[in-house]
């Protein structure tokens, strides 16, 4: 398994709404496909880590610039990795990539896929919009059919708000490669021994 793979011409078939469904090639695959926006930076060196992490596991890494989202078809189960660039930058297709690929994944039907999110952030210079991106992939993820997995409890974060908390728990794993990149590799350790048997249950 090589980062950033060529697309493959995915297996579809559609429903009477336009919406993907699963093909036996893709209910079959049991490895994880790890997704990842944008590239070069703080998102990319943690996808990379937790790539290294899941060492049993097959794993195939994307750069979500490089597939169409049709490829999230061909993972059972799917990592997310992206990073809050404010509210004006997700909002506009073309500060974030993220928020630009997810018109695509709209029309992606993804029952009986479980995905987790990473979502990086800055608490010090956005206490009050921490991680905020990760919502927007969550709501879209869950409207899709997808089971969300691999919340974080916020006890050992320090922020005033963030829209990527609900019922007491964020959305995903929060990291804060900014001011606190020391902490990262246990924060991550400790989300994949949680996420892992969740992912593959
Ligand atoms: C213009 C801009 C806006 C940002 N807005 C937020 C924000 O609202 N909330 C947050 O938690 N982090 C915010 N950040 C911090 C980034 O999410 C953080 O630096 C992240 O690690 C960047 O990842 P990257 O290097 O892969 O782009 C912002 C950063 C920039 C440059």
């Amino acid at each position: 398994m090589q980062d950033n793979q060529k697309e493959e011409k995915p297996q579809l078939t559609a429903d009477l709404e336009g919406n993907y469904l699963l093909d036996k090639k893709s209910r079959d695959l049991k490895g994880i496909g790890l997704f990842y926006a944008p590239s070069g930076g703080n998102v990319h060196k943690v996808a990379k880590r937790i790539k290294q992490r899941i060492k049993d596991q097959a794993v195939d890494m994307f750069y979500i610039q490089e597939i169409r989202p049709e490829k999230f078809l061909d993972y059972q189960n799917l990592i997310l990795v992206s990073s809050t660039l404010g509210k004006d930058a997700w909002n506009n297709d073309e500060t974030d990539e993220w928020a630009a690929f997810l018109p695509g994944l709209q029309k992606i039907n993804l029952e009986g896929r479980r995905v987790a999110l990473v979502g990086l952030g800055d608490h010090i210079k956005y206490p009050n919009n921490f991680v905020d991106g990760m919502q927007d992939l969550a709501d879209l993820v869950r409207k899709n059919g997808a089971l969300l997995v691999g919340k974080t409890l916020p006890d050992h974060y320090t922020f005033t708000m963030s829209r990527a908390v609900e019922k007491g728990q964020f959305v995903g794993l929060p990291l804060d490669e900014d001011n606190e990149p020391e902490k990262t590799d246990a924060r991550l350790d400790r989300w994949l021994k949680q996420v892992l048997p969740e992912l593959t249950a």
